[in-house]
């Protein structure tokens, strides 16, 4: 039997996707037609044997109940959440819970970073890891980045030949390697006898340093630093390398990215999610396009590449959308062109308007394109390119232009705006 553990972190985490997470959990964000974690969930049970997800983060329960419940009714494993008292690190709450994961004795369990988007090779992870479990503790998902990249990620010096990580770095500031940590794992259960170690040893410093005036609780522990980093060059810790599709969920461009990666994808897996402008009174549709089937569309409208439209959106007479994400009960007012954009939950935008953002796409033809998460303000303080964002309950007049700009929460424009981010 195998569990698997989705980390969600909590409210404090996430900034860099505001205004996007202001009224929804960054997890639950959709993308491609499904909360984020979703997809997690998805990858998780395809695995067979696979018996229970553990979803630990620290947002109140209030906020994710309504969405364990319907998974649990959808999905034939259990599914819970299990939340921590305060931040306890990526290692943390894995240590506090260790009896729930432990519990029916899993002779594996997954730990995946909710933050991350990918085509989840999980059963070749597990069987991998299985072969060689009797010396390994964990094995953890790695892919090939640039020199540049990886200073930005979990960096590994893998071994070649026996696949050992020998020497681990989280984000360092100079080059160690461009096999960087995916942040998906399967862990043997002994991995609790070193994490009981470290914990022992963290507490120890921290009340001999008197360390109960920072803000970090005693029994925070981070997974890359506190157990990844000592391990490696022990032979516990195994790499295996991914050619899959992989990213992380940071900022909003980063999610018309996913959204486009997780709609192709659907395209072998998952067909039916896609619209085909096929049924007669369909709008034209340019794959790849999901559509809620309780949005209201046009049939003048044309919809796509990379869009997905949320329930309850309402689509008028020629609008054009394009690379963008749609969100519950939108309205998008006649001949109005959305590209590269984000339109949150209840946003109206009025007739003949454009809403258009720049894509910090990687080039994909250049090899180990990965998404970059670009900073939003550059060096010399001005804004950089960047898709464009309405928050929750947006209204943006007829006849007006919005370019590269992030429109914060329940704002009524009356103006076109280029560049701007409105407070
Ligand atoms: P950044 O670039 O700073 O975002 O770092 P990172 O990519 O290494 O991400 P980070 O380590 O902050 O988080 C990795 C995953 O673990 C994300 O899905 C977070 O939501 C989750 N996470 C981070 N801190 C905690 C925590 O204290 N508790 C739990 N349960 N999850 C966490």
């Amino acid at each position: 039997m195998l569990k698997a553990v989705i980390l969600i972190g909590g409210p404090l985490k996430g900034t860099r996707f505001r205004p996007l997470s202001l009224d929804i959990p960054k997890p639950l964000f959709p993308v491609a037609g499904l909360p984020l974690i979703q997809h997690h969930i998805e990858a998780c049970i395809a695995v067979t044997n696979l018996k229970e997800i553990l979803i630990i983060g620290f947002y109140p329960v209030t906020q994710l109940q309504q969405f364990i419940n319907d998974m649990q009714s959808q999905y034939k494993v259990i599914i819970k959440y299990l939340q921590e008292f305060t931040a306890l690190g990526t290692a943390g709450g894995l240590y506090h819970f260790r009896d729930q994961i432990r519990s029916g004795s899993p002779d594996a369990f997954f730990v995946l970073n909710g933050d991350v988007c990918a085509d989840f090779p999980l059963t070749e992870l597990y069987e991998f890891h299985r072969e060689r479990s009797l010396t390994s503790l964990m094995t953890v998902m790695s892919t090939e980045a640039t020199r540049q990249q990886s200073l930005n990620f979990g960096c590994m010096v893998v071994d070649k030949t026996t696949q050992e990580v020998t020497h681990y770095v989280e984000k360092p500031s100079s080059y160690v390697s461009t096999s960087i940590n995916c942040g998906i794992y399967v862990f043997s259960l002994k991995i609790f006898n070193f994490m009981g170690e470290t914990f022992n040893i963290k507490q120890e410093e921290y009340y001999k340093n008197d360390n109960g005036n920072v803000n970090k609780d005693a029994g925070y522990l981070q997974l890359e630093q506190d157990i990844l980093t000592p391990l490696a060059g022990t032979g516990k810790i195994l790499a295996l390398q991914t050619t899959n599709w992989w990213s992380q969920l940071k900022t909003a461009n980063s999610a018309i990215y996913a959204n486009r990666h997780y709609l192709g994808l659907y395209k072998q897996k998952h067909p039916e999610r896609l619209a085909t402008g096929k049924k007669a009174e369909q709008c034209t549709i340019i794959a790849d396009v999901h559509i809620d089937p309780s949005a209201t569309i046009d049939s003048t409208a044309v919809i796509g590449p990379n869009v997905s439209i949320g329930p309850d959106v309402v689509i008028e007479a020629g609008v054009r959308i394009k690379e963008s994400i749609i969100l519950d009960s939108a309205f998008i007012g006649e001949r109005s062109l959305i590209l590269h954009s984000i339109i949150g939950r209840n946003s109206r935008v009025g007739k003949w308007a454009r809403v258009e953002g720049t894509p910090s796409d990687p080039d994909p033809n250049k090899p180990f394109a990965k998404m970059e998460n670009p900073k939003l303000f550059n060096n010399d303080g001005r804004l950089n390119p960047s898709i464009t964002i309405l928050g929750c309950s947006v209204s943006v007049p007829s006849e007006t232009i919005l370019l590269n700009s992030i429109v914060l929460p329940n704002k009524e424009l009356s103006r076109s705006i280029k560049n701007e981010i409105i407070l």
